[in-house]
């Protein structure tokens, strides 16, 4: 009989013991800070469904993307809202778009933060889908190209990683390939690669004003229902050269980040997303939650999980507990 002479309350009585058994560590190291970049001057909005969040505009990005990096966060990953939006996407890879303007700025003021790059189409084309339309069908092999160029701009712009969240089969490969031959062999790609159709993401798309005009993300986008396909998404993935992998939404998702973790020996990342994060911030605002115990308990979990990486919404304000 284990008991009496097991009690696991005994390494729970005493603060400094229950700190030297602690089995997982969040540190500043672990997160990266999504953040919006629009056009326009001295523009600073805030996201009504995402408090504290801000759509900001060039010279704004680079003056917070200082104190980002003042708070001890490594890396930021960026978003862009194009002033002009079309069926080719054509902002997403221009050299003069707002992404490309944005790491410019940024990086003419800081060159020690990690400066991360949505890759996707959704945000720049008129009916708001992550690639070409042709009759109602979203083009998995004629996006690649479109892809592969924005990729590219931002490199040539100075960001430090790319991250494609597209979903199209194979593009991790042809990003892959067109940042070799143009000699960026050392930028590195996080693929969001088990990225499910997922309703916690309808905050960001107000953020981001990417809402599909028809129809939905799930011809490409994962099965909330699916998690061996999660498994098979993030090898093909691997085999194409990505060099860490992304589970996206992160709370819902555990599982996902446990298995990708046990099975693969890559940095994994996990995405705690935008509605995860308004359902934080709308439950705090009702005075229903303690907010910052809340926020660092999912944090920890996702890092219990297997996430080597979280990116989230909470980074300044977990940053700030973990200094405290
Ligand atoms: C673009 C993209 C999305 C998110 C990240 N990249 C939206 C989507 O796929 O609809 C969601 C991020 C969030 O909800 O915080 N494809």
């Amino acid at each position: 009989m284990p008991f009496p002479i097991h009690r696991p309350r005994r390494l729970r009585q005493h603060k400094i013991i229950r700190d030297m058994v602690r089995e997982t560590h969040l540190t500043p190291d672990d997160l990266i800070y999504p953040m919006f970049v629009t056009f326009g001057k001295g523009t600073r909005k805030e996201i009504s469904s995402m408090p504290g969040c801000f759509q900001l505009s060039v010279d704004e990005i680079a003056k917070e993307a200082q104190k980002v990096h003042k708070l001890g966060i490594p890396a930021i990953l960026l978003f862009g809202i194009p002033e002009r939006k079309d069926e080719r996407g054509s902002e997403a890879y221009s050299s003069k778009g707002i992404v490309q303007k944005a790491i410019k700025a940024i990086k003419d003021k800081i060159t020690e933060l990690i400066v991360i790059t949505d890759v996707c189409m959704c945000e720049y084309m008129s009916h708001g889908h992550c690639g070409i339309v042709k009759k109602g069908k979203i083009l998995n092999d004629p996006t690649l190209d479109l892809l592969a160029r924005e990729a590219l701009s931002h490199a040539k712009a100075g960001a430090d990683i790319v991250a494609p969240s597209d979903m199209m089969d194979g593009r991790i490969a042809v990003i892959r390939d067109i940042l070799d031959s143009n000699n960026f062999e050392d930028i590195p790609i996080i693929s969001y690669a088990a990225k499910y159709a997922s309703a916690f993401y309808g905050p960001f798309r107000e953020a981001a004003e990417s809402t599909p005009s028809f129809g939905d993300r799930k011809s490409y986008q994962m099965d909330p229902a699916n998690r061996r396909e999660a498994l098979k998404e993030v090898a093909l993935d691997i085999e194409e050269g990505a060099d860490i992998v992304m589970v996206k939404p992160a709370m819902s998702y555990m599982d996902i980040i446990s298995d990708i973790k046990d099975t693969f020996d890559v940095p994994v990342a996990a995405y705690n997303v935008s509605g995860e994060y308004s359902m934080v911030k709308a439950a705090a605002k009702l005075g229903w939650i303690d907010e910052m115990k809340i926020v660092m308990e999912l944090l920890t979990s996702m890092k219990r999980a297997g996430a080597d990486l979280i990116f989230t919404y909470h980074a300044m304000d977990a940053v700030k507990q973990l200094n405290k």
